[in-house]
C-alpha cells in the first residue's frame, strides 16, 4: 500500500492542478453555464453535441430530468415519458433556478470536460485516503490529512453546484479559489511527509522568517487579485468590451498592482540570499519565473486589454507559486525540526 500511497498523491496533486486550469480556462471562454444543472448537463451524463437534441421532439422517449430549450426557457422531464405530437405542461416543469437557457455546444463540453477532471481529481484523492491506511501504525496524521481533502474536494464540488445556481457570483468563486489553495497546501504536506529523497536546506532563521513572510504576502495578493477580478466580471458581464474592464478599477486594482513590487522585491532577496550564503533553497529560481511570467501577464490584461489566455495563465501560475513557495516553507520547517 505504502509503495502506491507517494504515486498516488502526487497525481491526486496534479489532477488538482489540471481542475484550476479548466476552471479559469472555463471563465476564460465564458462557458461556466454551458451545463445549466449539476451534476448532470442538460439531464445527461454525456452531453448533447447539437441544438436539435434539445429541442422538444413528438414521440421521443425522456427520462426524468432530461432538459429542453423550449421559447428560450428550460423545461425539465417530470418522470420518464414518451412524447405525444405536442408539448405538454403537464410532463415538464420550469428549470426555475436561472433563466439561462442557450446552448452553445462549445461552452457545454469545455464545462463537461471540466467536471470529468474535477471527478477524476476526486478519485484521486479518495484513493489517496484509502492507501493511506497503509501508514495506520506510525503516521496517523496522513489518514486524516487525506480525508480533509476528500472532505474539501467534496465541499468544492458543492461550491460548484451552487455556483451554476446563482449564475456565478463572484462571492462564491472567491471561495472556491481559496478553497482550492487549502486543498493543495494539505496535499503538499502529505506528498512532503512521505518523500524519502527530500534535500534538507541549510539551516538559516532569518531565511526561513522572510521565507515565511514571503508565502503570506503571495496569499494576500492572491486575495486582492480575486477582489481585482470580481470587478472585472461585473464590467465584463454589462457586455462592455475588454479596453473598458479595467477603466475604472478599484482601489484594490491599484494596490494589488503595487503590492506585486513588494512580492518580486522579497523574493529577488530571497534568491540573492540563497546563492549567496548557499543554502540550497533551488526552488526559489521557480519561484521567480513564476512571479516574472505572473507580472507579465498582469502588464498584458491591464495595458493590453486581456489578450486571450492572459486571465488563465494569470490565474494558474498564482496557483503554482502558491505551491512553489508552500513547498519551500515545508523544507524550511522540517529542516528547523531537525535542528530542534
Ligand atoms: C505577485 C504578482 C501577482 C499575483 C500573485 C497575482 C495574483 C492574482 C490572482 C490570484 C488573481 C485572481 C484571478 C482569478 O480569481 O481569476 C489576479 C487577478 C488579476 N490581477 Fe494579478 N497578480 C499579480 C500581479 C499582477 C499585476 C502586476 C497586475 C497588473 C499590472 C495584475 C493584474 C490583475 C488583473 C487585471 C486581475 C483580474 C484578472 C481577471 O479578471 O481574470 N496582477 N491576480
Amino acid at each position: 500500500m505504502q509503495k502506491y500511497f507517494l504515486k498516488s498523491a502526487k497525481i491526486a496533486l496534479v489532477l488538482v492542478y489540471l481542475v484550476i486550469f479548466a476552471g479559469a480556462f472555463v471563465r476564460l471562454t465564458g462557458s461556466g453555464m454551458g451545463c445549466p444543472d449539476w451534476p448532470k448537463c442538460f439531464g445527461y451524463y454525456i452531453p448533447p453535441t447539437d441544438q436539435k437534441e434539445l429541442l422538444f421532439t413528438p414521440s421521443k422517449e425522456y427520462t426524468k430530468g432530461q432538459v429542453i430549450i423550449k421559447e428560450e426557457a428550460l423545461w425539465v422531464a417530470k418522470e420518464d415519458f414518451v412524447a405525444t405530437d405536442r408539448f405538454e405542461n403537464s410532463n415538464w416543469t420550469a428549470y426555475e433556478k436561472h433563466d439561462y437557457a442557450i446552448f452553445n455546444p462549445i461552452h457545454t463540453w469545455v464545462e463537461y470536460i471540466n467536471r470529468l477532471l474535477g471527478a477524476l481529481a476526486g478519485i484521486a484523492c479518495i484513493v489517496t485516503f484509502v492507501l493511506s491506511f497503509g501508514y495506520r501504525k506510525h503516521q496517523k496524521n496522513l489518514i486524516y490529512l487525506s480525508f480533509i481533502v476528500c472532505v474539501l474536494m467534496a465541499f468544492q464540488a458543492w461550491l460548484g453546484k451552487t455556483v451554476v445556481d446563482s449564475v456565478l457570483s463572484p462571492y462564491k468563486i472567491t471561495t472556491h479559489m481559496l478553497a482550492a489553495l487549502l486543498i493543495l497546501a494539505i496535499q503538499l504536506v502529505v506528498i512532503y511527509s512521505v518523500k524519502t529523497n527530500n534535500k534538507p536546506l541549510v539551516f538559516n532563521t532569518k531565511f526561513n522568517t522572510i521565507l515565511l513572510v514571503s508565502l503570506v504576502l503571495t496569499i494576500i495578493q492572491i486575495v486582492l487579485g480575486t477582489d481585482v477580478r470580481e470587478h472585472v466580471d461585473i464590467v465584463s458581464k454589462t457586455g462592455a468590451p475588454e479596453i473598458m474592464w479595467l477603466q475604472n478599477p478599484t482601489v484594490i486594482f491599484y494596490i494589488h498592482r503595487s503590492f506585486s513590487i513588494l512580492v518580486l522585491a522579497i523574493n529577488a532577496f530571497l534568491f540573492y540570499m540563497n546563492s549567496k550564503l548557499n543554502l540550497n533553497a533551488s526552488k526559489l529560481k521557480w519561484v521567480m519565473y513564476l512571479l516574472a511570467f505572473e507580472i507579465i501577464s498582469g502588464i498584458a490584461m491591464y495595458y493590453f486589454d486581456f489578450p486571450f489566455g492572459t486571465q488563465t495563465i494569470h490565474i494558474v501560475l498564482a496557483t503554482l507559486l502558491f505551491g512553489v513557495q508552500f513547498y519551500l516553507v515545508l523544507e524550511s520547517y522540517s529542516q528547523r525540526k531537525k535542528q530542534l
